[in-house]
């Protein structure tokens, strides 16, 4: 696999970083992500299982005069397998829950019900104590590559915590905080740099050395580019899919829409308000979504459907936002949006199930799934 992309960030925002002088970011471009080999996990043995996960806030509303107690339904019933070195990614719009979920998956909060088991081990009702050698194995990468680091710190504090939380590295902190600096191409002689002396780039390969500190097995990351200048977005994902290879990581990967996961994730799971409505292999959705959110999503992943230059045949525009997860309709979440709701679709929730007769191995919720191929102009 290439190593310049990766080993370059920012080269505008801190000119005087030995690490980002290989390529200028006008070289880079979103669809120059590098593409993995082609990867069997498949059969791959299963790391972290989500079985029926649930999560609902209480929340008191205002209704009129009175004030009455209600439950958001941020997460509701959801199910879904990372084996061993898959990259499963966790799509929706905002507010449909993927963050809930990381936060449930690595017990920032805790479950309303359901099982969270990784290597078969159930997460969602351990103690802080029990849970603490799973820690060190399921990490997490922010958003926000700002707020995620504490300004008064280090960088060598930051990346020294997580070793003396967990004993690791003992005698060479000093040594390993440099290694993990190096591995995602920063400068080791950077360590006593605070936060605000790097680019938003380059902060964010700073929270994923964090997570490398203690040599996890999986890492969720929640829209780790998001907040990211686009070129430097490339050049991010480029550094994950480097060090997924070369560690043999599994990722459970957060994102709002299909563009950004394209070449990264093997299989894909799509949320809308707290629900999954299609779950498949990364080409199944990618070249023949079934659900009509999903098509919804996939019409408007700008790169995908522009930056070869071959227009789609069709698009969708979705009307309107996401209704609340307070009171979310009934039958089927998304038919208050859907092109094609009929009468059943708000008496009877329709299950998320294999439809046998596309012949495709993803699974929909949906009355009435039909296959669409008119909607990317390439699939790769
Ligand atoms: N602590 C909380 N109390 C009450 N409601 C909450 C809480 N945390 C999240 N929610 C609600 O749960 C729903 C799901 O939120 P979540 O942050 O998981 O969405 P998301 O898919 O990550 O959205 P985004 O793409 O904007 O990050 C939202 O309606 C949110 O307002
Ligand atoms: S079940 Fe009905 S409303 Fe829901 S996605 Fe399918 S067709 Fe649309
Ligand atoms: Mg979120």
């Amino acid at each position: 696999m290439s190593t310049s992309p990766e080993a370059v960030d920012d080269a505008t925002d801190d000119a005087t970083d030995d690490a980002t002088d290989a390529l200028k970011p006008d070289d880079v471009v979103v669809d120059t992500v590098v593409h993995q080999a082609p990867r069997d996990v498949a059969n791959a043995p299963k790391l972290l299982e989500v079985e029926h996960l649930v999560k609902h806030f209480a929340v008191r509303e205002v209704r009129g005069l009175s004030m009455l107690r209600s439950s958001v339904k941020a997460v509701d019933d959801i199910s879904f397998v990372v084996r061993e070195g898959e990259s499963l990614g966790l799509v929706g719009e905002s507010g449909c829950g993927k963050s809930t979920t990381s936060r449930l998956i690595t017990r920032l909060e805790d479950p309303t019900s359901g099982a969270i088991r990784f290597r078969g081990q159930d997460m969602a009702l351990m103690k802080e104590k029990e849970l603490r050698p799973l820690r060190r194995e399921v990490q997490m990468i922010f958003q926000d590559p700002y707020s995620s680091l504490n300004p008064r710190q280090t960088v060598g504090t930051i990346l020294r915590t997580p070793l003396d939380v967990h004993g690791l590295a003992k005698g060479r902190e000093k040594a390993r905080t440099k290694e993990l600096l190096e591995l995602v191409g920063l400068n080791p002689e950077h360590i006593n740099r605070y936060p605000s002396e790097f680019s938003g780039g380059q902060r964010q390969r700073i929270g994923i050395a964090r997570a490398l500190a203690v040599e996890p097995r999986l890492i969720i990351a929640d829209e780790p580019v998001s907040a990211l200048d686009v070129s430097i977005q490339a050049q991010v994902m480029n550094l994950l899919a480097r060090l997924r290879e070369e560690l043999n990581l599994s990722f459970l990967f957060i994102a709002h829409d299909l563009g950004v996961i394209r070449h990264f994730c093997d299989s894909i799971a799509v949320m809308y308000l707290g629900k999954i409505v299609e779950k498949g292999w990364k080409r199944d959705i990618y070249s023949a979504p079934q659900h009509p959110y999903t098509q919804a999503l996939l019409s408007a992943a700008p790169d995908i459907n522009v930056v070869r230059g071959v227009p789609p045949r069709e698009r969708i525009r979705l009307k309107g936002d996401p209704p609340s997860p307070i009171d979310p309709p009934s039958g089927c979440r998304f038919r208050t949006r859907c092109w094609k709701a009929q009468d059943i679709c708000a008496k009877v929730e329709p299950p998320l199930e294999l439809k046998e007769s596309s012949g495709l191995d993803q699974v929909i919720a949906c009355h009435f799934p039909e296959v669409k191929t008119s909607l990317v102009a390439e699939v790769s």
